[in-house]
């Protein structure tokens, strides 16, 4: 029986020191590591970067996920990170994207811009109030279920 689709959403400070090319390059290379890493263990999903935050939705079966966000945790690029939701899902909401990028800082919009559109998925998109709107909703259901 394949094992149960999950998912993980969290929000974590930026720890990567220096301008928006600094973290530009190191964005660039999460999503390399995403991009070489998720196909494998069939994680799909995305992060967001804005104003000194990044917030992330991992899916994918749960030894997957649960194995990658361990990693994820351990990484010293960012830190105080937030789980809104690990749990099962009912579906893949990002089934397009091995990790879909929008990075939205007001002052940085074209410098992070193009990053999005190399991953198929920018503000012309999805705005990214949308994706927090996604992230908020994921939580709240969360509470919810909780409750
Ligand atoms: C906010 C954030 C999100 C990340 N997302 C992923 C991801 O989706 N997939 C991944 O393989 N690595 C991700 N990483 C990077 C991992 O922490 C780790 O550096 C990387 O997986 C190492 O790849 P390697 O084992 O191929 O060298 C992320 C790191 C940060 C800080």
């Amino acid at each position: 029986m394949p094992s149960e689709l999950y998912r993980c959403v969290y929000y974590s400070r930026n720890l990567i020191a220096g301008g928006p090319a600094r973290i530009a390059e190191e964005i660039e290379s999460i999503l390399g590591a995403a991009r070489r890493n998720n196909p494998r263990l069939s994680i799909t999903g995305a992060l967001l970067f804005n104003r000194g935050l990044f917030a992330q939705v991992l899916e994918g079966p749960c030894p997957s996920v649960e194995s990658l966000f361990e990693k994820i945790l351990r990484d010293e690029r960012h830190g105080d990170i937030q789980v809104l939701a690990f749990g099962s899902a009912p579906g893949r909401l990002f089934s397009n994207w091995s990790m879909a990028f929008l990075g939205r800082s007001r002052e940085d919009e074209n410098l992070f811009g193009h990053i999005g559109r190399q991953t198929g998925f920018s503000a012309e998109r999805i705005a990214g109030d949308r994706l927090l709107e996604i992230v908020r909703n994921l939580a709240y259901e969360e509470e919810a279920r909780a409750a």
